[in-house]
């Protein structure tokens, strides 16, 4: 099948890093890592995106680029017979209903942009106001569904323009753009008078910190933060060149997501420490400390216009990957024009992204076990249809896929012409992919359940 790919290597890279980089790195990361014990987190961490995430992200790459179709019917197209095919539509659903939620934080981000913008967070506003800004905002009607609106405006406008045009073009400029600014906020933050602490809080581990929950949780962040379980990964793999070298294309995916990761928990932890805050600010860290100690800070308007214009960019190549799995699907299987089916996406993820939006307001009352409608999304997709859905194909590539077709995929020759070390790489790659990739990620999900 003639399908539109990405143009470069180079190029490839800078969309799946920027699939991979997003607020899971600004926001989510170094909340967790203050949560649980710094550097004992970042220590699990790396073992779990080592050992666990890269055999998983390696499967998604084998089925997107051997299937050579989008998430739908990517493993449909491998194996015809069976069970399989259910997947196609979970792969779809997963990434459309994550669209849906993972803008409203967007448009999030793009109003405080824009209150920067207006000098919101100098010091001339008072910490009470800065304070409060954040449930007064979420919580009104109509402002936060406009952000949104606006938000998944600029992603449709992107996708439009194709995977070469839209995707890799804008992840070439956004992604190096992101990176400088994130160093820059890292440098100044960690240079601030007390911030010391917080650097040897990120990097000395305590082991007694250690405990089997911080290995659930860094496990789902590593999850989440890398895009797997989505069918993402699936999709954007099937646009790759069939030439492309999948283990070194994975490898330096999951270094850029961790490297900014790293480089986000040193722009945020050392403020934290310098000022004296304490490190369990859970999810309103980077809505509602973050302002307010910019607030104390010369130029403070510019620095939090800087990052919250970085925090934007990195939410927007994220959102990128989750529009795409929708309109490849409509595209190919509906065989619907790319313009109709950006137009059908975005109207479906505004209507029901408005709804998750107004959940923290005016919906308020709907609620299952206590929870509103944003976070009946969050928590049903985070903690139980991801970790499904990631591990049906690490079931379907490690038992069902044949070996030498896996073979092929990774080194492009079959398993007798492998030299010594090729194939002692690849034992070792088949035996995570079957048992211990399979194994963390269902105990990420019963933890979820349980
Ligand atoms: N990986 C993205 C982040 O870290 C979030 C995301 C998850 C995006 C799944 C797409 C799919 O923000």
């Amino acid at each position: 099948m003639d399908r539109e790919g990405f143009k470069s290597n180079f190029g490839s890279i800078l969309a799946l890093a920027g699939s991979a980089v997003g607020l899971g790195n600004i926001w989510r990361f170094p909340y967790m890592l203050s949560e649980y014990g710094g550097g004992a987190f970042l220590l699990v961490y790396v073992l779990c995106i080592i050992i666990v995430t890269f055999p998983i992200m390696l499967s998604e790459f084998i089925v997107g680029r051997r299937g050579n179709r989008g998430a739908f019917s990517a493993i449909y197209h491998i194996e015809p017979r069976g069970p399989w095919k259910f997947y196609g539509s979970l792969a779809v659903f997963i990434p459309f209903a994550t669209l849906c939620y993972y803008c409203v934080i967007g448009g999030w981000t793009l109003y405080y942009l824009f209150q920067s913008c207006l000098f919101q967070f100098s010091s001339s506003s008072s910490p009470e106001a800065i304070d409060s800004m954040f449930e007064h905002f979420i919580t009104q009607p109509v402002t936060p569904v406009v952000f949104h609106g606006l938000f998944l405006l600029a992603t449709a406008i992107i996708i439009r323009w194709g995977v070469r045009n839209g995707i890799e073009k804008c992840s070439k400029v956004m992604m190096p753009l992101l990176f400088f600014i994130m160093l820059l906020i890292a440098a100044r933050s960690m240079t601030l008078p007390g911030a010391s602490e917080g650097v040897s809080y990120i990097f000395n581990p305590d082991f007694s910190k250690i405990t089997p929950q911080v290995f659930l949780a860094a496990m789902g962040q590593a999850f989440y933060s890398l895009s797997v379980g989505m069918g993402i990964m699936i999709t954007y793999a099937s646009y790759l060149d069939q030439k492309s070298n999948l283990p070194r294309i994975a490898s330096y995916t999951i270094f850029s997501d961790f490297l900014f990761a790293v480089i986000a928990g040193c722009a945020i932890i050392p403020v934290l420490f310098a000022f004296g805050m304490s490190t369990g600010q859970g999810t309103g860290l980077v809505f509602k400390t973050l302002p307010l100690i910019f607030s104390q800070l010369p130029f403070g308007s510019l620095i939090a216009a800087v990052f919250f214009f970085a925090v934007l960019l990195a939410a927007i190549t994220s959102s990128m990957s989750l529009f795409e799995v929708p309109v490849s699907w409509l595209v190919e299987h509906k065989h619907m024009p790319r313009n109709k089916s950006c137009l059908y996406v975005f109207l479906a993820a505004l209507v029901i992204g408005a709804v998750c939006s107004l959940s923290f307001g005016p919906l308020g009352q709907i609620t299952i076990s206590n929870k509103i409608i944003f976070e009946i999304f969050d928590y049903t997709i985070g903690n139980y249809l991801m970790p499904f859905a990631g591990f049906v194909v690490v079931l379907f590539v490690g038992w069902k896929m044949h070996a030498s077709d896996i073979c092929e995929e990774i080194f492009k020759t079959s398993i007798p012409a492998l030299d010594h070390r090729c194939r002692f790489w690849f034992m070792v790659l088949v035996f995570a992919i079957k048992y211990i990739s399979p194994a963390a990620v269902l105990a990420v999900f019963l933890s979820g359940i349980l």
